[in-house]
């Protein structure tokens, strides 16, 4: 047996350190593994080298850019006593892994996965053209597999990458004693939430609500909200399923106005200042005891360093057994 087969299936996840999160972050991934952390061993960690990868040229906020996401995971509340955090560049475990995967792994691999080709596309006035840039699938493969996870959760957009962590696996184990098990994509639920323009919820799009915004900054990003460009005056009926307001009710409000927003908006009894007002009011409210928190992390940002050190030092003893395994099993030693 594995040795992390007797205990809670292992989940592994990763972020790019971008700085604060916004609500796109929280409910594209943050929530889940706030929930996950009860019922799954789970190792999440910054993944401040695949940040790199494309982030070469900008490094000068790294350090800053990963207390504040750290500083967001444990406002939202993961709980350094139910799962363990860590930073990836802690780890030189990582690049070994990386550096052996990269051996067993043909080109074809790497120039079929499609963000590779979208991203060199899409990332214009950065050259990506880069040896890091081509194998980050297989760095990533070795963030999964060093932990042995069982699952993943990731979006639509990663399944890709957990795939060819599948497929490195599978030729590992093929070509070496067994080492690795398969790990599985767990497609992470996301409830569609658009930025404050409609479009994908994004810190380059300027169109993002951070959970760190104040709430008057809330209110105010609120009231600048596009809604449904039909809906020109205070009497013309509205269309709530076009509307970016009121998917935030969807999320932030409670049934019966969720219910009273969809009836008023199509017949217009309830104008666009007055709803948005009010779903601004439910956001603040979800946003507040998240805040708190964040505001006592603030004084003492010594303890997320620390929180993130004994994480280190957790998912360091995984990757050394992991490592000797390896090294045995290529003959290394
Ligand atoms: N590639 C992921 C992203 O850009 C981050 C990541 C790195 C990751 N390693 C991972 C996610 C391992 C899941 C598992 O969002
Ligand atoms: Fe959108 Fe609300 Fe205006 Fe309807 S009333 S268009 S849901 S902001």
């Amino acid at each position: 047996m594995p040795e992390n087969r007797s205990r809670r299936p292992r989940i592994l996840s990763g972020m790019r350190p971008t700085g604060r999160l916004h609500l796109g972050n929280y409910v594209g991934a943050l929530q889940n593994w706030v929930k996950l952390q009860t019922q799954y061993d789970c190792f999440f960690f910054v993944a401040d080298w695949h940040m790199l990868t494309t982030e070469y040229a900008a490094v000068g906020d790294l350090q800053t850019n990963i207390l504040e996401m750290v500083t967001d995971w444990l406002a939202a509340d993961l709980d350094p006593s139910a799962c363990t955090m860590f930073v990836q560049s802690r780890l030189p475990e990582h690049a070994e892994l990386h550096l052996l995967f990269s051996m067993i792994t043909p080109l074809g691999w790497l120039e079929r996965v499609p963000t590779y080709k979208e991203q060199l596309e899409n990332l214009k006035g950065r050259d990506l053209h880069t040896y890091g840039f081509l194998g980050y699938p297989v760095l990533q493969a070795a963030d999964i597999l060093m932990y042995k996870a069982d699952a993943v959760p990731v979006g639509e957009d990663q399944v890709p990458h957990v795939e060819l962590a599948r497929e490195i696996a599978r030729r590992f184990n093929h070509l070496y004693p067994r080492v690795f098990p398969e790990p599985e994509s767990q497609l992470t639920p996301t409830p569609r939430l658009p930025g404050t323009d409609g479009r994908k919820m994004s810190k380059s799009y300027n169109n993002a609500i951070y959970l760190s915004d104040p709430p008057e900054t809330v209110s105010k990003k609120v009231a600048g909200m596009m809604t449904d460009p039909a809906r020109k005056r205070r009497t013309d009926k509205g269309n709530p399923d076009v509307c970016p307001v009121f998917d935030f009710h969807k999320i932030f409000s409670p049934p019966e106005i969720v219910e009273r927003v969809n009836r008023e908006c199509r017949t217009a009894e309830i104008g666009c200042v007055e709803c948005k007002k009010l779903m601004a009011g439910y956001l603040n409210c979800f946003l507040a005891p998240i805040q708190g928190r964040r505001h006592a992390l603030e004084q003492e940002p010594q303890r997320v360093w620390d929180i993130l050190e004994q994480g280190t030092q957790k998912a360091r003893e995984v990757a050394h057994a992991t490592m000797a395994e390896v090294r045995a099993a290529l003959n290394l030693i």
